[in-house]
């Protein structure tokens, strides 16, 4: 049997929703990008959504838009707090903008930003929190945004891997000031390539947009408060205020996505029915450490670290699922301070051990929005006799 990492969500709507498009003759960003924002937005009860070309994109630009707000901006050399454990391009923003990285460890149960550390980690010249809800497992918003408010500190939220996640009853990825999403092929939904930011916030969700579109007036909101117009149509027509990028998505990923965001409820109760099944199988199993739910998961995929404690070889382990077919891979990217590129950047650690254990220790295999209860019991008995 193979157990796969991903698999597309995408059907017969979705290609059908392409040839609408390729029909209309508006290929670049138009009404189904706007669309799909609006779309979006009201699902997640935020006010505003602002596609991008990818997760990645829409971290740039969120990172970026901090930099140009007018009250109290962001600025070269201010500190940030994340987790040792994201995605690489949760970090590669912060380092291009100047930002000084101070590294918190992982719970090593939850694997989200262990919130004791961070407490010890705030300092007065702190000025954001990234919080990373790691594979569709929430972050503990409550203690995070109590930490923020007490500390005047701006939360900032990578919510790339957990659409459709809640904790106490609320959508991760609406407790920022700005918050972000992928649309990624193998993630809660996907428009092959694509991500959002969403706000509350009109002159961030302004700039959002003119960063994301060359730096140019060019869909502000008529009230936009980023800037003013001028009585000068053919100056108008190609102004420049930001200087921006072009990371828009087509009208292509607006469609597939409006497709899509119609299937993600009974994407995730596929998802947590299959992790159900995972936890029944391993919660008691001393020989892993597997993901804690806090809240509501949406539960990407599934974590396992190999307990510390005990002499289990990790190389072996991934043979076997190696000759089993099951794919797996190190847990999101693993510890961005074991990689090369960390060379790069402007840090501080104050604390990596759980880090540590779960990028030397841990691995994931796929989840998916489909019933895979037999692939969860074939890499239960593949793992049965180590
Ligand atoms: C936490 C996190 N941030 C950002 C990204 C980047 O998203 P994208 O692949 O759409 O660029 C990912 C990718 O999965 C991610 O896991």
């Amino acid at each position: 049997m193979r157990f796969e990492l991903s698999s597309s969500t995408c059907g017969e709507e979705e290609k059908q929703a392409i040839i609408e498009v390729m029909d209309s003759n508006t290929y670049t960003m138009g009404n189904k990008v706007r669309e799909f924002e609006e779309r979006f937005a009201i699902y997640f009860g935020m006010k505003y959504a602002v596609m991008a070309n990818s997760g990645s994109s829409a971290n740039l630009i969120a990172t970026a838009s901090l930099f140009y707000k007018k009250e109290n901006p962001l600025k070269r050399g201010d500190e940030v707090i994340v987790p040792c454990i994201s995605w690489a391009t949760t970090f590669h923003p912060l380092q291009q903008y100047g930002l000084r990285l101070k590294f918190v460890d992982i719970d090593l149960h939850t694997l989200n930003l262990d919130t004791e550390e961070l407490e010890k980690a705030i300092t007065k010249n702190t000025r954001m929190i990234v919080a990373v809800s790691i594979l569709g497992n929430p972050c503990r918003f409550d203690e995070i945004i109590k930490l923020c408010e007490e500390n005047n500190i701006i939360l900032f939220e990578d919510n790339c891997e957990s659409m459709g996640a809640k904790f106490n009853g609320k959508y991760t990825g609406t407790f920022g000031l700005v918050n972000t999403f992928s649309t990624f092929f193998s993630h809660h939904i996907s428009t092959m390539e694509g991500g959002l930011a969403l706000t509350n916030d009109k002159e961030i969700y302004n700039l959002l947009k003119s960063l994301r579109n060359h730096g140019w007036t060019r869909g502000q909101d008529e009230d936009s408060p980023i800037f003013e117009k001028r009585d000068d149509d053919f100056f108008e027509a190609y102004r420049f205020i930001l200087p921006g990028y072009n990371v828009r998505p087509g009208e292509i990923h607006g469609a597939i996505g409006i497709m899509q965001l119609d299937k993600l409820k009974h994407f995730l109760q596929i998802r947590r029915k299959n992790a159900e099944h995972f936890v029944n199988l391993f919660k008691n199993d001393q020989r892993f450490i597997i993901q804690r739910e806090v809240g509501e998961s949406s539960w990407f995929s599934f974590t396992m670290i190999i307990n510390p404690d005990l002499n289990i070889d990790r190389k072996k382990v991934l043979q076997k699922l190696k000759d089993a077919d099951i794919e797996h891979r190190i847990i999101t990217g693993g510890n961005i301070l074991r990689h090369d590129v960390i060379k790069y950047y402007n840090y501080e650690v104050i604390k990596s051990t759980n880090a540590d254990i779960a990028h030397y220790n841990g691995f994931f295999v796929g989840n998916h929005p489909y019933d895979i209860r037999d692939k969860i019991d074939y890499l239960y008995k593949t793992l049965e006799n180590i």
